[in-house]
């Protein structure tokens, strides 16, 4: 496995790879992430994991300086995984010069996620955009785990006709179905017990609208005040289609709960695809 650090170095490897396959991370690594390189090593004649906590996707209130760096651990996971190329670029490599182009994701950024964390996906496009561009990949996996981003992502793709396959993977949870996240290591014993509250209360609403309820707002109230009574902020519960992430009509089959909600001092996300029968 080679450990790179520059855009030099990693174009120097990857010329003439016939097909490598892109994970991106923030490091930190946990199952989620090693899923996303299961999938990606057998489509790959070479597998490209990058490392980068990127300032750009965060708030000044945000987490940027606590994130959990792991880098020594995270390679030695991704050396068990057989991950070919590990990009571990610094701060000064990805932004040499203030960022001052960037990749608004129009309408999209300014809902769910977006709505409670302003200029976040705007930060995500840019840096997945550069990091395109640095590795050159066929295919880039991301989990849907963090659906908002993984559409971005997927739109950004299609609207500017970049060549890269975008796939997703299935969120990989804990056995009580607490979505596996970096930052659920900022939980207490307590608040971890009670986190698998937020993946319960979205099956429920998955099983409420398999089972034929249409009124999606009391649905969406309903289980954030499920949430606020057991001591959680939520952010935003919402119903929505899976294509863009707007409000359903009554045609669509294909639609994802979505909520964002705060434990003590920890935000998390979480979210169900529901699939109706057509
Ligand atoms: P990070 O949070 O490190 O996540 C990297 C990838 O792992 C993303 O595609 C994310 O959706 C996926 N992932 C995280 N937890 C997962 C889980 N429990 N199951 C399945 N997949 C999971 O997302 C980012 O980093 C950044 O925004 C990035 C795309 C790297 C841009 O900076």
């Amino acid at each position: 496995m080679d450990i790179i650090h520059s855009v030099a170095d990693l174009r120097a490897r990857l010329q003439g790879v016939p097909n490598n396959v892109f994970v991106p991370t923030m490091g930190n690594l946990h199952e989620g992430h090693i899923q996303l390189i299961d999938i990606a090593k057998p489509r790959a004649a070479c597998t490209v994991v990058s490392i980068f906590v990127n300032r750009l996707q965060f708030g000044p209130q945000e987490d940027f300086d606590r994130y959990p760096r792991t880098f020594e651990a995270d390679c030695r996971r991704l050396r068990k995984a057989g991950v070919d190329v590990v990009f571990a670029p610094d701060e000064k490599e990805i932004y040499p010069e203030p960022q001052t182009f960037v990749v608004e994701p129009s309408d999209l950024q300014h809902i769910l996620d977006g709505a409670a964390r302003p200029g976040h996906f705007r930060g995500v496009a840019t840096v997945v955009l550069k990091l395109f561009n640095m590795v050159s990949p066929h295919s880039a996996i991301f989990g849907k785990k963090d659906y908002q981003q993984y559409i971005v992502l997927r739109d950004m793709v299609r609207q500017f006709a970049l060549p890269i396959e975008i796939i997703p993977a299935e969120t990989v949870r804990a056995p009580d179905g607490l979505a596996l996240s970096s930052r659920n290591a900022y939980l207490s014993p307590k608040e971890r017990r009670e986190a698998p509250r937020l993946y319960k209360t979205l099956r429920q609403a998955h099983g409420e609208i398999i089972a034929g309820a249409r009124d999606f707002q009391r649905i969406e109230l309903h289980i954030m005040s499920e949430l606020a009574n057991h001591g959680w902020r939520p952010d935003y519960v919402a119903v929505r289609r899976q294509a863009d992430l707007q409000a359903p009509t009554a045609a669509d089959r294909d639609l994802v709960v979505l909520a964002a909600a705060r434990i003590g001092k920890t935000r998390l996300i979480d979210n169900v695809e529901v699939f109706l029968e057509r």
